[in-house]
């Protein structure tokens, strides 16, 4: 065993042990609609306070970045199952699922990727990745963001499909092509196509949604193995949800058999009032409706936030705030205390 490897293993193993919670915390209730977060792994070993509300609050954990190509495949010939491995530990050790995210996105891909040429050269790439990964982890992830955002940022017409490595080598082939690797590595998986920007009002929107409806479409005509849509849920707290464009939408899933999820919930608050009061209400009335303009049609298998805690969020990355205010796009603030955003998740999964 390589150095490496064995001190990876030793910190797997310490990582792994280090990971309890108290006893004392009991298990986060059974709900109806099962809630959980996107987990940070280096949070998930440093911060104690963090794995006790992940502990308290959630029934599932999926890795914020910890089974991307990025992490997951140095390089070419290479596969390191650290993080993957890691969450899976605190998940077993909790009582927890946990989801896997993504095998098939544009971001976050390493750079030797970049010299993927030709269809035959992806297909041998995607192949060896997704066999490989869902095998890892075959009965132990029951759910799998396959493909993420493949829909075009402004879809019209015949481009409606995002550019990206698998795209530009295996033509939009590639969607039914990975759906069926990984229904060859796992077939007790769901299999989920996960987008983003499909909730609120607007053509743009609007626009998202016939999109991914007609990818949905096309791979059911194809007898393709597709389970669900993930709506990520990363609200633009300006913005209303389209409850009735919602609602049509995921009518039209249910009628091809094709469940949803919420996988990625949070909203963006760099628009909304400083007062944080009055941001927080208005955080709570966004992921309600989204939440019930679903569930008129079909309920969610799950829902996610993309992170648990303000303290631990990319939302800032990108949406920062002119009055230079923190952003509150998650269920518990900085301090892991609870919001209105976590009391309208577990109102909602409780009774739907
Ligand atoms: O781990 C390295 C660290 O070693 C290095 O020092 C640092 C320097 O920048 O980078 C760290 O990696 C960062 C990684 O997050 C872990 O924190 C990457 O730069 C950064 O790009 C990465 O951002 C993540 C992003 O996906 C890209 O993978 C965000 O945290 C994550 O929230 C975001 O999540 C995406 C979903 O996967 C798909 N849907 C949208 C969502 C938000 O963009």
């Amino acid at each position: 065993m390589r150095r490496r490897d064995f001190v990876q293993v030793g910190l797997a193993v310490a990582a792994h042990a280090a990971l309890q919670v108290p006893a004392t915390h009991a298990a986060a209730p059974s709900r109806r609609i099962p809630y959980g977060s996107a987990v940070r792994g280096d949070a998930l070993v440093d911060d104690y306070d963090y794995r006790t509300v992940l502990a308290e609050h959630c029934q599932l954990v999926v890795p914020e970045g910890g089974l991307k190509w990025v992490v997951v495949r140095p390089s070419e010939d290479r596969f390191d199952f650290y993080e993957g491995d890691k969450l899976l530990a605190f998940a077993d050790q909790n009582g927890m699922k946990m989801r896997g995210h993504t095998l098939i996105w544009h971001g976050a891909m390493p750079d030797w990727t970049s010299s993927i040429r030709g269809a035959e050269a992806a297909e041998k790439a995607m192949t060896k990745h997704i066999h490989t990964v869902v095998g890892q982890y075959k009965g132990r992830i029951p759910s799998w963001d396959v493909i993420n955002e493949a829909i075009a940022e402004d879809p019209r017409g015949s481009d409606y499909l995002r550019p990206n490595l698998w795209l530009e080598n295996m033509g939009k082939g590639y969607i039914e092509t990975a759906l069926r690797l990984a229904a060859e590595a796992d077939p007790q998986a769901q299999l989920v196509i996960n987008e983003y920007d499909i909730e609120c009002v607007g053509e743009y929107y609007e626009n998202r949604r016939n999109a991914l409806l007609r990818v949905v479409r096309d791979l059911r005509d194809r007898g393709a193995p597709i389970h669900a849509v993930g709506f990520q849920g990363h609200l633009k707290g300006q913005y209303e949800i389209d409850k009735e464009g919602v609602s049509s939408f995921v009518a039209e899933l249910k009628a091809m058999d094709v469940d949803v999820l919420v996988t990625e919930l949070d909203v963006i608050d760099n628009l909304l009032p400083a007062d944080e009061k009055k941001r927080d209400q208005v955080i709570a009335v966004r992921v309600t409706d989204l939440l019930e303009a679903i569930s008129d049609a079909n309920p969610p298998t799950a829902i996610l936030t993309w992170g648990i805690t303000d303290r631990y969020t990319w939302v800032p990355t990108w949406f920062t705030r002119d009055d230079g205010r923190l952003n509150r796009p998650l269920p518990l603030d900085r301090d892991y205390k609870t919001k209105p955003m976590m009391d309208a998740i577990k109102r909602f999964a409780a009774r739907a």
